[in-house]
């Protein structure tokens, strides 16, 4: 008989590549991907550890299922609850405390072990399998090739990991040293995902240019550049992206990839943090900020068309008014297509988070509110010069009405325009008419797909 599974995701894409492969994972034994967690036989909640709400948010959700649990338990059924993902590594024995009728436990590094984590668990009354290992084998030789469509646009982790050791970030505890897969596989499975039916592949790692995998032929070390021009070498394949990078390795096969490589969409998330050499050097970034303007200058050049995105932290822990508006004048001078910003948020057992000199909550809540606003007339005012022209829009699924398909434009904008439904997974050419608040709305001008 089938078993119901549900995983709900919490945080970046890479756990949404991870739920995805846990699904694949117990697919052969029975289990089929549920749309709600009511009556299911596992329920896997897959949690981020970024920042504090993140982690709140798993223990609220916890409480709904524990009432799900309990009323499965009184119809004679067994709901097997399993936290997995960042919270789970870096907070398991917490949460088999605070939530002691979760049954399985364990980290991103061992989920290639669910199905036996699973096994172990249905055979024990009581539950609680805890593993939160670094294996010393890489998960990714355990995985399953993925048996469900890919869809038109997908993911592909090929780096996991950090060894930058930013002072603010818990990445380096939950996620492990950096490991990069080796060419030949991501090549195997990026074929696989276009033969599938994918024709954009946004290539994940949490530092993901700082790829450094195998060549196929034996032949010495890729970089993400050269890992790009071979991706763009297999017919089908119509888009690539990448996320997240950092600015200290954005390396000249990069820059080259950018100006030479068609298929490299003109937009790219370089997270900058802050604005101030002072903070930036605290948070241990190993760069300044004329540095970060060279390389953005340097991909511009090579690129004059790209768009840019950023991550940025404000209130960090001994930040001034002074530091602030430098990261203020930093955004003006940059100029981004679309960012996003985050108050502080002390993680435990990162060196920042023992800092003396933190930064009050309403001082904090205020620059945020001052830069989420310059942020915001930034994208308006990108959104709006798009207005007026042809941008080609990879339609990936139906709009919200009827008639209507919603795709992405080169630089990561949802594109609404009235096209019939054969047209998902075509790149068309699209006259943009409006914009509004989260997406940009246009027509079909002609025929041709480009
Ligand atoms: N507090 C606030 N924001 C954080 N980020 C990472 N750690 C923290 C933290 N402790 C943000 C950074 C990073 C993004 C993924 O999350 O901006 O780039
Ligand atoms: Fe965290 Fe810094 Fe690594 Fe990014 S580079 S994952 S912010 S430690």
């Amino acid at each position: 008989m089938t078993k119901r599974l549900f995983i709900k995701t919490y945080g970046c894409q890479m756990n949404v590549y991870d739920s995805a492969r846990m699904a694949d994972l117990m697919a052969p034994l029975g289990y089929a991907v549920a749309a709600n967690a009511e009556g299911a036989d596992l329920v896997i909640l897959n949690t981020c550890h970024i920042r504090e709400k993140a982690a709140e948010k798993v223990f609220s959700e916890l409480g709904a299922i524990r009432r799900l649990k309990r009323q499965r338990q009184r119809e004679g059924g067994r709901m097997l609850v399993a936290v997995a993902g960042c919270v789970a590594q870096a907070e398991g024995a917490e949460i088999q405390r605070r939530a002691p009728f979760v049954d399985i436990v364990f980290g991103p590094q061992a989920y290639h072990r669910l199905p036996e984590l699973v096994a172990r668990a249905a055979r024990s009354e009581e539950g609680g399998v805890l593993d939160t290992s670094f294996p010393a084998e890489p998960k990714f030789d355990h995985l399953p090739q993925t048996s469900a469509a890919p869809g038109v646009s997908a993911f592909l982790t090929i780096q996991e990991g950090c060894d930058k050791f930013c002072t603010f970030c818990v990445v380096p505890y939950t996620r492990g040293a950096e490991y990069s897969r080796p060419g030949a596989e991501i090549i195997a499975e990026a074929s696989r995902l276009i033969a599938g039916g994918a024709r954009e592949i946004t290539l994940l790692g949490q530092n993901v240019n700082a790829y450094h995998g195998g060549a196929p032929d034996g032949g010495g070390e890729w970089g993400l550049g050269e890992l790009i021009h071979a991706l763009a070498r297999l017919p089908g394949l119509a888009r690539i992206r990448y996320t997240t990078s950092h600015p200290r390795d954005v390396d000249a096969g990069l820059i080259a990839a950018h100006r030479d490589v068609h298929q490299l969409m003109p937009f790219l998330h370089l997270p900058v943090q802050s604005g101030s050499d002072r903070v930036l050097g605290a948070m241990n970034r190993r760069h300044t900020t004329d540095q970060y303007k060279a390389t953005v200058e340097r991909l511009r050049r090579a690129r004059p068309d790209l768009a840019l995105s950023s991550d940025f932290i404000v209130g960090y822990p001994g930040e001034t008014d002074r530091d602030f508006q430098a990261t203020l004048d930093l955004v003006g001078a940059v100029g981004y297509a679309q960012a996003f910003s985050f108050k502080y948020s002390p993680r435990p057992g990162t060196p920042a988070a023992s800092a003396e000199d933190q930064v009050p909550e309403p001082v904090k809540a205020a620059r945020l509110a001052t830069l989420q606003a310059a942020l915001q007339q930034q994208q308006r005012a990108f959104n709006q010069d798009c207005v007026g022209r042809l941008l080609p829009v990879l339609f990936e699924k139906p709009g919200r009405h009827r008639g209507q398909l919603v795709g992405r434009s080169p630089y990561q904008q949802a594109v609404h325009a009235d096209a019939p439904a054969e047209r998902i997974g075509e790149i068309v050419p699209v006259m943009i008419r409006a914009t509004q608040p989260n997406s940009l709305a246009g027509e079909i001008a002609g025929e041709r797909a480009v």
